[in-house]
């Protein structure tokens, strides 16, 4: 059996609550026996998108820098993991980024298919959470990606979430059971 290939992104600015799920979810898939990439979109310093919406036509980025190389990455991964945690209803700054620099991939999908689960982290409402998703579900919609489900947790101060072991577990099983979807 060959080990699954599992790439997970974080879109948070802190080392902090979604980063802590994230490691959860990903010792779950790791448990299951699944290789798990973290990458950090904070420590990778890439530009954002710069508007040049031909690429769209063109399968193409001009912007050429350390997030291209992830995009290629993606090829060969057997599933992604988008987290984020929530910013005013949305995904944070970097992850929309993240996103816009995708822009070249989506038709013909490259992705197309390509397994995804997604994680959000919101400080208290359940609503803002809810519209996060959305916004993480279409994006992937836009790939043609194929969503496994969402892992959502309610964390607000820096790394409160490490005092809600209900949370850290339930993600360690949401892990698990993405893992088990790749196979
Ligand atoms: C700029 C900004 C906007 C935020 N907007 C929301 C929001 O709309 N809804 C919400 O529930 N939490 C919101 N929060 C709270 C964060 O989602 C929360 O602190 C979360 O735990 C951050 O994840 P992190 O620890 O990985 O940074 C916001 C935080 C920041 C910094």
């Amino acid at each position: 059996m060959t080990t699954k290939k599992i790439i997970a992104i974080s879109g948070s600015h802190r080392d902090s609550n979604t980063d802590a799920i994230l490691r959860q979810v990903a010792k779950g898939c790791e448990n299951e026996g699944a290789q798990v990439k973290l990458i950090f979109l904070r420590e990778l310093k890439f530009q954002q998108c710069c508007g040049w919406s031909d690429c769209y036509y063109q399968n193409y980025c001009i912007v050429q820098d350390n997030l291209s190389p992830i995009f290629n990455e993606f090829d060969n991964a057997n599933g992604v993991i988008l987290a984020t945690p929530v910013y005013f209803d949305n995904v944070s700054g970097i992850m929309k980024n993240f996103m816009d620099r995708s822009n070249p991939y989506c038709k013909p999908p490259r992705y197309l298919g390509k397994k995804v689960a997604l994680v959000c982290v919101g400080g208290a409402s359940e609503k803002s959470i809810v519209k996060c998703d959305e916004a993480l579900r279409s994006f992937s919609f836009h790939h043609r990606l194929d969503i496994f489900g969402t892992y959502s947790a309610v964390a607000d101060y820096e790394k409160e979430i490490l005092q809600k072991n209900k949370s850290l577990e339930e993600a360690v099983e949401f892990g698990k059971k993405f893992a088990s979807y790749l196979k």
